[in-house]
């Protein structure tokens, strides 16, 4: 059975007091039963919220792929690891964009993560362009394909996939529950021609973009979508519990 996942991207959000408080609020949450939570603070507050949310997993939003050495302002993967950071998000639309992070570069940081034992979520979608112009299932099988498809069995199992049409993203503009799980669809088959049907049954991929309380449960009732990333919704811990609340994931099962 895949692991159903709620993750919260806080991205460049938050104060060292709120984010106290919002670790806080996490971690009193009523999480649904065998419903796995994430939170992905600023690296700044990572250790503080490893210490204060221990109910739910800390991860980071970014990481540098070589150990250590002269590239000011990362931090590396195996630092992650040294401060028990057990999961990592790779491959973030915003990092592609802002930050130019190709897919060969993600391989890389890919490869890291696993070399250290840490979780990686590999953010795959396409942008409003692709959409349109109808060769989005080409574009996420081409990211997957460069990114995370060389890894072996073993390793591949480790990974979770959260599915971003960056169009989604912060914009309000969700996938419809079609959309999303004609995609989750589409990825679960191009894992299992890859990896067979047992490792792509059990891999969790989570839908990402504009999912809220509004949105979540018909995303969550799909049958190929096993969670969600939540950015805007995340900071809000009204809303968040609403996302890791049993009744948001049986009502409509
Ligand atoms: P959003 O962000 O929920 O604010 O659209 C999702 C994400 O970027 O992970």
């Amino acid at each position: 059975m895949r692991s159903k996942i709620v993750a919260g991207n806080w991205k460049m959000n938050l104060s060292q007091a709120q984010a106290q408080e919002l670790c806080r609020e996490v971690n009193n949450m009523n999480i649904g039963s065998g419903i796995e939570v994430y939170i992905f603070p600023p690296m700044l507050y990572v250790n503080e919220c490893q210490m204060h949310a221990t109910h739910v997993k800390v991860g980071a939003q970014n990481a540098y792929p070589k150990d250590s050495g002269a590239y000011t302002g990362e931090v590396s993967m195996w630092q992650l690891q040294e401060a028990g950071v057990t999961a990592v998000l790779i491959g973030h639309s915003e990092r592609r964009e802002y930050f130019r992070e190709s897919n060969a570069f993600l391989k890389e940081k890919l490869d890291a993560a696993l070399a250290h034992g840490i979780k990686p979520f590999f953010c795959c979608g396409e942008p409003l362009e692709i959409r349109e112009n109808g060769t989005f299932l080409e574009y996420v099988k081409q990211q997957l394909e460069e990114s995370v498809f060389h890894l072996d069995g073993a390793a591949f199992k480790q990974v979770v996939i959260a599915y971003e049409p960056i169009w989604a993203i912060g914009t309000g503009k969700t996938a419809s529950a079609e959309q999303a799980e004609e995609m989750h669809a589409a990825i679960r088959s191009w894992v299992e021609e890859q990896y067979g049907k047992e490792i792509a049954e059990n891999t969790s991929i989570l839908y990402g973009g504009s999912c809220n309380p509004g949105n979540a449960q018909s995303l969550f009732a799909c049958e190929n979508v096993d969670g969600g990333l939540i950015g805007g919704a995340s900071l809000k811990a009204s809303e968040f519990a609403v996302l890791v609340a049993e009744e948001t994931w049986t009502i409509l099962n």
